[in-house]
């Protein structure tokens, strides 16, 4: 009851952080990156690519051809994308905070407590909020989109004081 109070007292209504996805210019840049410089990714299997399109801080857009089990956090690193990820994908910080398309939110899987933990922390906490570092890649999210909040908030022992 607690953390929902705590949680809802911070949450900003999804559209007044990132407008409406349906208004945003569809026109996304494609792009696929050299998969094999990058160690947490995989090459996707002919046929079994799925698809993640990153909404950037000037609204402009990215799509990626992925493969299943990618985490957002390697794919956003793996293509030079501005996600911080400063504890390195272990749910321990906020770095690798995204807002989840509403329309791909209830697909995924229910976040644990420690990633709801960490979200409570997060900059600009939205309805749709996730990290980034515990959305993996799998045929129920294909074409997936999801957007990069404006700032993030790294978490530092000192704000535990
Ligand atoms: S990289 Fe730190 S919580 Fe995701």
């Amino acid at each position: 009851m607690f953390r929902y109070a705590v949680r809802t007292s911070n949450i900003i209504r999804f559209n007044t952080v990132i407008p409406s996805f349906k208004n945003l210019n569809l026109k996304a840049n494609f792009a696929t990156s050299s998969l094999l410089n990058h160690g947490h990714l995989h090459a996707p299997k002919k046929g079994e690519e799925l698809y993640i399109t990153f909404v950037l801080k000037d609204g402009s857009q990215k799509k990626y051809t992925v493969s299943e089990g990618d985490s957002v956090l390697d794919i956003a690193q793996g293509n030079n994308l501005d996600m911080e990820g400063a504890c390195g994908g272990s749910c321990a910080c906020s770095t690798c905070h995204v807002i989840v398309d509403p329309e791909f939110y209830d697909k995924l899987e229910e976040p644990t407590d420690d990633e709801d933990d960490m979200l409570d922390l997060a900059y600009g906490l939205t309805e749709t909020s996730r990290l980034g570092c515990c959305i993996n890649m799998n045929k129920d999210i294909n074409n997936i989109r999801v957007a990069l909040p404006q700032m993030t908030r790294n978490v530092k022992s000192s704000d535990f004081e």
